[in-house]
């Protein structure tokens, strides 16, 4: 994993939203993998920045979102559908056609939906490029820890900490999901490249249990040490416990040169 420092929430959702701007000039029909929860929230502001600055442009790309909740309408404002459509679709010159999230119609069966959507990313070519955030509790998508280090598109019991951790969404007499569909963990592993962001005090531990703790489902998050193109982007309260930061840093810069001369997408 590359380990990226920097200092604070904007230097991270900018940080992202260069390496999403670099990919779609490389690439004009790149696959994207997105997030929703506070993470990225930031990250789509810049790039809705951007394009309206004529710095990018989604006109081709694709997206399949990480996951959605079971049992709420896509229309329905607490629907990842919704979430996607405000703080980003909606603001970009993206066709809606192109962009996919793992929705369960009312008269469909949920255990149905995960291969089906397995397909729509094989048959799009695969993700080249997917943004994760992680839960503080080391989940990715809703793998909650003991998921399976193999696991695929499903339905999946959100934790009763991750139940408490997104309760500020809603409102007190609001329906709150229990059930989401999500990708696996090798689903995401599959991705050609992975670009997770932390920012806060609250995510150090998961962060430093997903960098330098052993790989565990019970962490569903350190999965990653096994991909071989993995970036974290951190602001410093998020990297504030790991061990090796010294290194980290000194790797960054070193890097650097590397990294303006050939891109982060020379294999694409
Ligand atoms: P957050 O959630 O971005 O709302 O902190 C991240 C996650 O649960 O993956």
């Amino acid at each position: 994993m590359q380990v990226i420092i920097l200092k604070d929430s904007d230097d991270v959702a900018n940080g992202a939203a260069q390496r999403i701007a670099e990919l779609l000039a490389k690439k004009p029909n790149a696959v994207l993998g997105l997030a929703t929860g506070s993470t990225p929230i930031a990250l789509y502001q810049r790039l809705i920045a951007m394009y309206r600055a004529g710095e990018v442009s989604f006109r081709d790309a694709v997206t399949f979102n990480l996951d959605e909740y079971l049992g709420i309408a896509p229309d329905n404002r607490q629907s990842y559908r919704s979430f996607m459509n405000e703080q980003l679709f909606k603001h970009i010159d993206i066709d809606l056609a192109n962009t996919y999230l793992p929705e369960c119609s009312q008269e469909n069966n949920p255990r149905r939906v995960g291969a089906a959507y397995e397909r729509r990313i094989a048959d799009a070519g695969g993700i080249d490029l997917q943004i994760l955030g992680i839960g503080a509790n080391g989940h990715i998508g809703f793998n909650e820890p003991g998921s399976s280090l193999g696991s695929r598109t499903r339905v999946k019991t959100l934790t009763e900490r991750t139940v408490i951790d997104n309760s500020r969404m809603f409102d007190a007499k609001e329906f709150q999901p229990r059930l989401a569909i999500t990708m696996g963990i090798a689903t995401i592993l599959e991705a050609r490249h992975i670009l997770l962001l932390a920012m806060g005090e609250h995510k150090a531990t998961a962060v430093h249990k997903m960098t330098e703790g052993p790989v565990t489902a019970m962490c569903p998050a350190s999965a990653l040490q096994m991909h071989r193109n993995t970036a974290l982007i951190l602001d410093e309260a998020a990297a504030s416990k790991l061990e090796e930061l010294d290194y980290y840093r000194w790797t960054h810069l070193q890097n650097e040169p590397l990294v303006s001369q050939y891109g982060h997408f020379h294999d694409l």
